[in-house]
């Protein structure tokens, strides 16, 4: 194989993830999404792993959930992704009804996430019910990271975007959910929406490392969508969410600059012009 078509050498592999447990003195795993090549490439050595994740249904095709999302959306914005990421660790999400129905359409989904999309390994939704997918995917040498907890594939089994875990059954069945992925040898575990002693105990018990999203302080690891952390859209102000710059405005102030430039005469000027 010729070395122009070989994996980057600085590629965060799901192995090195794996023995990211902060406990052991690793440094945090910082991850956020990105959904197309431009944004991958300017966050790819800022951050440990770039999902491209199903919340594209909602931040880019404006969805008010995931649940319409195709794998062939998820295999066309992972491969703009995996362009662009030479050094970060692309995890594709397995979109809602591309892993559910049996363990064949899980291997055979995962397959074009990997193989069209580029990804280096892939994210299922579940716990306990999905381990049948989860064991294959590993068998067969395709990285998996575990989400449990308020995973929005089953907003209408919740109720809708309700935190998961707070009665003593809840906590114990999400406990019992990552043990379980973390037996059947995934890298990592996203934990969504759950209270932050539950976090830090399923933190504490499992081998891997845990990844939060309105999880609290004591996980392995943080992700962040990245329209959430750059504050493009200041109308969703969830508790979990901080915006580390207002994008929105910066990005209003810039066309609208452009935009007056261009009524006034002022841009194109000779200094952007060809003679
Ligand atoms: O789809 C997504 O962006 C996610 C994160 C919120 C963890 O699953």
């Amino acid at each position: 194989m010729s070395s122009s078509v070989s994996q980057s050498p600085k590629k965060i592999t799901a192995e090195m993830l794996r023995k990211r447990k902060a406990a052991n003195g690793s440094p945090k795993i910082v991850a956020t999404t990105a959904y197309d090549y431009t944004f991958a490439r300017l966050v790819d050595d800022l951050v440990d792993i770039i999902l491209v994740g199903d919340s594209l249904g909602m931040v880019i095709q404006g969805n008010p959930d995931t649940l319409t999302v195709k794998i062939e959306d998820m295999v066309y914005h992972s491969r703009a992704v995996a362009q662009g990421a030479q050094q970060a660790h692309v995890v594709a999400d397995m979109p809602f009804m591309s892993f559910q129905p049996s363990v064949e359409e899980a291997l055979k989904n995962a397959g074009k996430l990997i193989a069209e999309g580029r990804a280096d390994s892939v994210k299922l939704e579940g716990g306990v019910t999905i381990l049948p997918m989860v064991e294959k995917l590993v068998a067969f040498g395709i990285p998996v990271l575990g989400h449990v907890g308020l995973t929005p594939q089953s907003v209408r089994g919740f109720g809708g975007y309700k935190i998961q875990g707070r009665t003593d059954s809840a906590k114990e069945a999400i406990l019992q959910d990552a043990l379980a992925l973390d037996d059947a040898g995934v890298f990592g575990i996203v934990l969504e929406g759950i209270p932050s002693g539950l976090a830090k105990e399923i933190t504490e018990r499992v081998s891997c490392p845990t990844i939060g999203i309105g999880a609290g302080p004591d996980c392995d690891g943080q992700v962040l969508v990245s329209q959430d952390l750059l504050g493009m859209n200041p109308e969703f102000k969830p508790r979990f969410v901080k915006a580390f710059v207002d994008m929105s405005g910066l990005v209003r102030e810039a066309v609208s600059n452009y935009g007056k430039e261009v009524k006034e005469g002022k841009f194109p000027s000779s200094e952007h012009s060809f003679q």
